[in-house]
């Protein structure tokens, strides 16, 4: 029987894995996969690992030092991960789609509890106070949706805006063929959206893409969604954008400095990112951490897949989920 390790392990990744998982031994770390740790993964085969988990050259050296041959990611994005630095030393997979459905549900979530000022309703009748003052929000019907990137999960957050009635514009710089939404230049979507939704990978073109310049460009009283990658905004510059009230709120499940804290309970620790304090205190602003993939059905599908990947792997077959250098993208 291989030996996996499981790096950055939380109870909620366990659920599908042990029971779906019937011919691996799996060795649970909570430890981050960084450097220093890579050094657990000694007599393990190969090793699984997420979002946050620092898959850098150091780390790549000391799983292939440990004897690993092959690194499956639980997740779709590998921003994290130096592919280049990978070659000949480690295979890597990954799960490209485990549910669009669960990500771009939870960037409605954000919109509808922001939008409708849910988030305050609830703490008031919990406190007896059924006053609706300063509760107002506005009809996303015949409202404008830009969604950047319209792959899996922009095209169902997509049929959602469509659902709501909502009028969509649509940016990538890999289109899809017969759409049946506008694709528009980013300037234009930045100007005409009421709501701007991110979808597109993080790479070296599409880090910081909001920015001072760029948040400057938006509607005035826009609401800003990130589901994707902290790091395709800058924080400072949409903090700005919302102390002037030029940017009406912000949904955000994803932080640029986020693998200091998320996943984590750190209430009884000062928290050091200013920034992130300023963002949490403000009521126009809804942060979650990193939950939009956190669904029953995606659990299921990216043990299942994950789980599968390493078969291939072991079994010496094709591997179509393999993150090949260089990466499509990159
Ligand atoms: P996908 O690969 O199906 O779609 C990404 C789309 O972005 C593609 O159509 C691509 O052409 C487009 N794109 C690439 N460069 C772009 C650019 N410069 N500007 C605009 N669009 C660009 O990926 P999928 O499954 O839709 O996921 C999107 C992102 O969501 C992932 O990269 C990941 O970062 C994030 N994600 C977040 C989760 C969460 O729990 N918060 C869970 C799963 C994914």
């Amino acid at each position: 029987m291989k030996t996996i390790g499981f790096f950055d392990t939380k109870p909620y990744d366990k659920i599908w894995f042990e029971q779906l998982n019937d011919r691996y031994n799996i060795r649970y770390f909570e430890h981050r996969l960084t450097p220093e740790t890579a050094v657990l993964a000694k007599g393990c085969e190969g090793v699984v690992a997420f979002v946050n988990d620092q898959i850098d050259k150091d780390t790549i050296e000391g799983l292939y030092q440990a004897g690993v041959s092959v690194l499956a990611m639980r997740c779709a994005g590998y921003n994290n991960v130096d592919v280049k630095a990978a070659q000949g030393k480690l295979t890597l997979l990954r799960v490209p789609a485990y549910s669009p459905y669960a990500v771009a549900e939870h960037a409605f979530a954000l919109l509808l509890t922001l939008n409708r000022k849910v988030h305050k309703a609830y703490i008031r009748t919990r406190d007896f106070n059924f006053s609706l003052n300063g509760l107002i929000g506005m009809d996303l019907h015949q409202k404008t949706l830009g969604v950047i990137g319209t792959g899996k999960i922009g095209q169902v957050m997509i049929d959602i805006g469509k659902g709501f009635g909502m009028k969509i514009l649509a940016y990538d710089p890999y289109p899809i063929q017969n759409p049946d939404f506008s694709y528009v230049p980013l300037s234009l979507l930045l100007e005409e959206s009421d709501v701007i939704s991110l979808h597109c990978p993080l790479t070296r073109e599409t880090y910081q893409l909001l920015n001072h310049e760029t948040l400057a460009q938006t509607k005035k009283g826009a609401i800003i969604l990130n589901t994707s990658r902290g790091k395709l905004i800058d924080s400072e510059a949409l903090l700005e954008a919302l102390n002037s009230g030029h940017i009406k709120g912000a949904g955000l499940d994803v932080y640029e400095e986020e693998a200091e804290v998320f996943f984590e309970d750190v209430s009884d620790t000062p928290v050091q990112d200013e920034v992130l304090s300023l963002l949490v205190s403000r009521p126009n602003v809804i942060i979650t951490s990193h939950q939009a993939f956190l669904t029953d059905e995606a659990l299921f599908h990216i043990a299942e897949v994950t789980l599968k990947n390493l078969d291939d792997f072991f079994a010496g077959k094709d591997l179509e989920n393999e993150i090949r250098y260089p990466t499509k993208k990159s």
